[in-house]
């Protein structure tokens, strides 16, 4: 939680003013962090999660344990849609802990955010 804290000071947030910090903590313990990053055509915004996540796959991980994510609301901030198809693809069930500035908002597992996943099991 403090990692994805630090990481949302650097969302680029000009559009909405909603910042988000991630931090994914892949199996061998280390942090990769995100944060949200938009763009004047609104539509190239991504996501704080999936910054971490593609900063980490583009360095090699592979393997990953859970993911905090980090926004400054009284409820609960959970992944988008898109966040979650994209970390269910490269980290399985991950356990999501959200937060805010002060304290755990939540805690629990990716299925449960993405019961019905589509998948490459369909594929074959
Ligand atoms: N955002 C995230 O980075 N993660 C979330 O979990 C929710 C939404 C960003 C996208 C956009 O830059 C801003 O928050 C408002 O939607």
């Amino acid at each position: 939680m403090a990692a994805a804290r630090r990481a949302r000071r650097h969302a680029r947030a000009d559009y909405s003013q909603f910042r988000v910090g991630a931090a994914l903590e892949t199996a061998d313990g280390t942090i990769v962090t995100g944060c949200n990053i938009e763009n004047a055509t609104y539509g190239l915004t991504i996501c704080a999660e999936r910054v971490a996540m593609f900063k980490a796959l583009s360095e090699g991980h592979r393997r990953f344990r859970r993911i905090a994510v980090v926004a400054d609301t009284q409820a609960p901030t959970p992944p988008c849609g898109a966040c979650r198809q994209i970390l269910w693809e490269f980290g399985g069930d991950l356990e999501v802990v959200l937060a805010n500035l002060r304290r755990m908002t939540g805690r629990m597992q990716l299925k449960d955010l993405l019961p019905m996943p589509f998948d490459r099991r369909l594929l074959r």
